[in-house]
């Protein structure tokens, strides 16, 4: 798809409609939960049972992943007997795609009858309490992209959605993140449960100290490149969400340090291939994200 010259702008509700029910009349599975598999963590589908795979490029209206060599479908199947859809590859808004198609299916899975948003991502510590492989469980977020025009929100608002002036104070479940510390306490992984403020930045570069040393004094504890556009679409139709950081990397704010923030480690981090104790770390991730959905009754 020829990003540049498309307009999202002009996605009208009979697209995302015709897309949920070219979907609808190819499985019957009728998720009420969409997992959104952050970048390396594609593993959370391959736990499900059951699957139906949709190649995005086989679906009506989708958006098709630029990436080569990146998995991009959409994966029905069950966890632990519950009915979910997970998007294996993502849209991220530096890849050159407008927010509105980053978001495109938010509002398909919202007609497919889901209700609640699971959404993974990598990210960048900026907090210096945390360490490389803790798991955040995000309670706000920041929309640095927002603050400078870019809301997936912007334009013409279709009321079949949602309303014109949503309220994002509450986007993140309350009880769902009460839920997953419970869980992660039965599992014995709280020591490296964190919780924290999310901040979206556009990229695709890293940040600077200055930028850094900033993000932290606006109040963010970690940093990365997705996730807000989708939540904001999906609160905006009232689905529940409940999202989760793996902190991949420890921002750097120092001059005097030699480090330097890199795409392998985030990779690294996420495929959790060197160390025995980060694999743990890793299943363990995939576990906790597994347990909460099946737990939280949802
Ligand atoms: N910055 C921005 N995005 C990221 C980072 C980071 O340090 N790590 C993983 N995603």
């Amino acid at each position: 798809m020829n990003i540049s010259s498309s307009n999202p702008s002009s996605y009208k509700y009979e697209d995302y409609r015709e897309t949920a029910d070219w979907l609808l009349s190819h499985t019957e599975q009728r998720p009420k939960i969409a997992i959104i598999c952050g970048s390396g963590l594609g593993g959370l589908a391959d736990l499900l049972d059951n699957k139906t795979v949709f190649p995005y490029k086989d679906i009506p209206h989708f958006p098709n992943s630029t990436v080569q060599g990146h998995v991009s479908q959409l994966v029905f199947g069950e966890l632990q007997g519950k009915q979910c859809v997970c998007m294996q590859g993502r849209f991220h808004f530096y890849e050159g795609y407008d927010i509105a198609m980053v978001t495109y299916p938010v509002r398909v899975f919202f007609l497919l009858g889901v209700e609640t948003l699971i959404i993974t991502n990598a990210a960048g510590g900026l907090n210096p309490n945390f360490k490389v492989g803790d798991i955040m469980l995000i309670k706000d977020h920041i929309n640095m992209p927002g603050f400078a025009g870019h809301n997936p929100l912007c334009g013409h608002n279709d009321e079949r959605f949602g309303v014109r002036f949503p309220c994002m104070s509450d986007a993140y479940d309350k009880d769902l993140s009460s839920l997953a510390k419970e869980t992660a306490e039965e599992q014995g992984c709280s020591s490296f449960i964190q919780q924290g403020v999310y901040c979206m930045l556009a990229g695709p570069t890293f940040e600077t100290i200055a930028e850094c040393r900033a993000l932290q004094k606006l109040g963010a504890d970690a940093v990365g490149m997705s996730t807000v556009p989708e939540v904001v679409v999906a609160r905006h139709c009232g689905l529940r969400v409940f999202g989760l950081s793996l902190i991949t990397n420890k921002v750097v704010t120092d001059y005097n340090s030699q480090e330097k923030a890199n795409h392998d480690e985030v990779l690294e981090t996420t495929g959790m291939r060197t160390q025995d104790l980060q694999r743990m770390h890793h299943q363990q991730y995939l576990q906790t994200a597994t347990t909460l959905v099946i737990s939280a009754g949802i």
